[in-house]
């Protein structure tokens, strides 16, 4: 790889990294999980990597078809179970403290994507996907969510041209699409779903951006609930 650009030389130095450092929550973001998740995206054991072929899906149903099992309406007015109605929190009660230094797991909940094009244009190009799965609908940056390995919980995106793509979740709750491993081009509007054994949470307006924590941030942006919620 190396290549070492640096250039750019965009004044993008403001980014919105300065405030991430440490939490005082001590050293949680073990170093231990850094390998098992840097092959997250083609985890052997899940076989589910990065998958080309639209071969099937996991009997998802078949993406047209809207029968599903209501997940997102569940958002509405539902009651104790609604993960949207709870209080901040930081579930995990683990922060990720290792500012920019760069792995799969940094920055849970963050916008990833918005960061890496300000930052490092080439790595936004390269993950067109990215995001952080929570246990509940408010929880604040830098807090690490479901830890994907332990629950196997997967968010499944069918592209515009009617791919299902299965990306594993990782110990940080944070999910990638990577082109280094699979060069298809992603054709957007996406949808997404969030999986996990036959539960689901769904959405269902497409999106023209794969930057998901943009518009699913602590308190939601751009008409999100909140977070990204495991089922
Ligand atoms: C505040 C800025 C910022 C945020 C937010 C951020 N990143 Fe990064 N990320 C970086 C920078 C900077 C690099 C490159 C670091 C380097 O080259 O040393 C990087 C690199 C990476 C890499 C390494 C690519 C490689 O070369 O192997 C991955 C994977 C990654 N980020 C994933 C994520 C994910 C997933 C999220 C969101 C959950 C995220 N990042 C959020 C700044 C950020
Ligand atoms: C431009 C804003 C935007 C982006 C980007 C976005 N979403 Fe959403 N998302 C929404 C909105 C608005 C809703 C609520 C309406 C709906 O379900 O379509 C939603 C709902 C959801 C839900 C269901 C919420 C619930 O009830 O639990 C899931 C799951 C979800 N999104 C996952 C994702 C994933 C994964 C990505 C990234 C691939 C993503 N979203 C990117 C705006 C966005």
């Amino acid at each position: 790889m190396a290549c070492g650009d640096a250039g750019e030389g965009t004044g993008a130095g403001s980014a919105s990294g300065g405030e991430a450092s440490s939490s005082g929550e001590g050293p949680t973001t073990s170093a231990t999980t850094t390998n098992t998740t840097g092959t997250g995206v083609d985890d052997p054991t899940s076989g589910s990597g990065s998958t080309g072929g639209s071969g099937d899906a996991t009997g998802s149903g078949g993406s047209g078809d809207a029968g599903g099992s209501g997940g997102a309406g569940g958002a509405g007015g539902a009651g104790g179970d609604d993960p949207f109605a709870l209080a901040p929190v930081c579930s995990s009660d683990e922060h990720w403290t290792m500012g920019d230094h760069e792995s799969p797991l940094m920055h849970p909940g963050m916008a990833c994507r918005t960061c890496h094009s300000m930052k490092e244009p080439r790595i936004a190009t390269r993950l067109p996907i990215v995001g952080t799965v929570y246990p509940t609908g408010h929880e604040p940056d830098d807090c690490l969510g479901v830890d994907g390995e332990a629950e196997d919980v997967v968010v499944e995106i069918t592209t515009a041209d009617a791919r299902v793509i299965q990306l594993p979740v990782n110990a940080s709750g944070n999910f990638l699409f990577d082109t280094f491993r699979d060069r298809t081009p992603i054709t957007f509007p996406i949808t997404a779903r969030v999986v996990k054994g036959d539960k689901e949470r769904k959405m269902l307006a497409p999106q023209m951006s794969g930057d998901c924590n943009s518009c699913h941030s602590q308190d939601g942006a751009e008409g999100a609930p909140g977070r990204i919620v495991a089922p």
